[in-house]
């Protein structure tokens, strides 16, 4: 479980980015984070999974607590052996590498189960990679990409997966789904589209 309390962060020690944010992810649950350009989500999900710290930025005040341990102040790599892992933003694929041997690397820093049964799992959610395994992944389309980066997450047994979606993308929306029924808790954040029914609330972040 996932708790954000009241984070205050700061880039370069003087840009104030987020103020007064938490938010909570229960074991098993899907949130999605909602806000305009500039309203600090993908601040909020870089100090969940350390990775402010590559960019000058500092979760100045408040605290973040992922299964029951203080985070805001651990390095990025202790974070992701927490089982805490972070799909960014611009399906950074390894171009020169085959769809299947993008998704070994995500199997690296995994143990138990079979490399084998987890490509047969990521394959079913995706039926598309099976197809293109052998594809050198920089040809691959974005949808196809943005598969595969979440596959590729996947891949690290996740505990809890931070996603950013630029847009509208079935392939989000469906592996984070797919990713909650097996087990993985994710957070899920969209840019620019606005699903049915969810109102955005004055540029600032409105958690669902
Ligand atoms: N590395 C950075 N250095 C300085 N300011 C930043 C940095 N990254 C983001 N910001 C600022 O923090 C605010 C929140 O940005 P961001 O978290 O990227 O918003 P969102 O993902 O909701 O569009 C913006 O005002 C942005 O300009
Ligand atoms: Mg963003």
């Amino acid at each position: 479980m996932l708790q954000v309390n009241n984070i205050e962060v700061i880039y370069n020690q003087v840009i104030l980015a987020l103020k007064g944010v938490s938010l909570r992810v229960d074991d098993g649950k899907i949130v999605a984070l909602l806000g305009s350009n500039g309203a600090g989500k993908s601040t909020t999900l870089k100090a969940i999974s350390g990775l402010l710290s590559t960019e000058l930025g500092d979760v100045s005040a408040g605290s973040i607590e992922f299964d029951a341990q203080r985070i805001e102040h651990s390095d990025p790599v202790g974070i992701a052996q927490m089982g805490v892992v972070q799909v960014m933003e611009g399906r950074r694929v390894l171009e020169h590498l085959s769809v299947e041997e993008n998704l070994r690397v995500g199997s690296l820093r995994r143990n138990g189960s079979s490399l084998k049964d987890d490509l047969d799992k990521v394959y079913t959610y995706f039926p598309r990679l099976r197809d293109l395994r052998q594809r050198e992944s920089g040809y691959l389309s974005g949808g196809e990409q943005q598969m595969l980066v979440i596959s590729r997450g996947l891949m690290a047994h996740p505990k809890l997966m931070l996603l950013q979606s630029r847009g509208k993308n079935g392939a989000v929306a469906r592996g984070a789904k797919r990713g909650g029924r097996a087990r993985h808790r994710a957070l899920r954040v969209r840019d620019g589209k606005w699903p049915r029914g969810v109102g955005r609330r004055g540029g600032k972040i409105a958690r669902e």
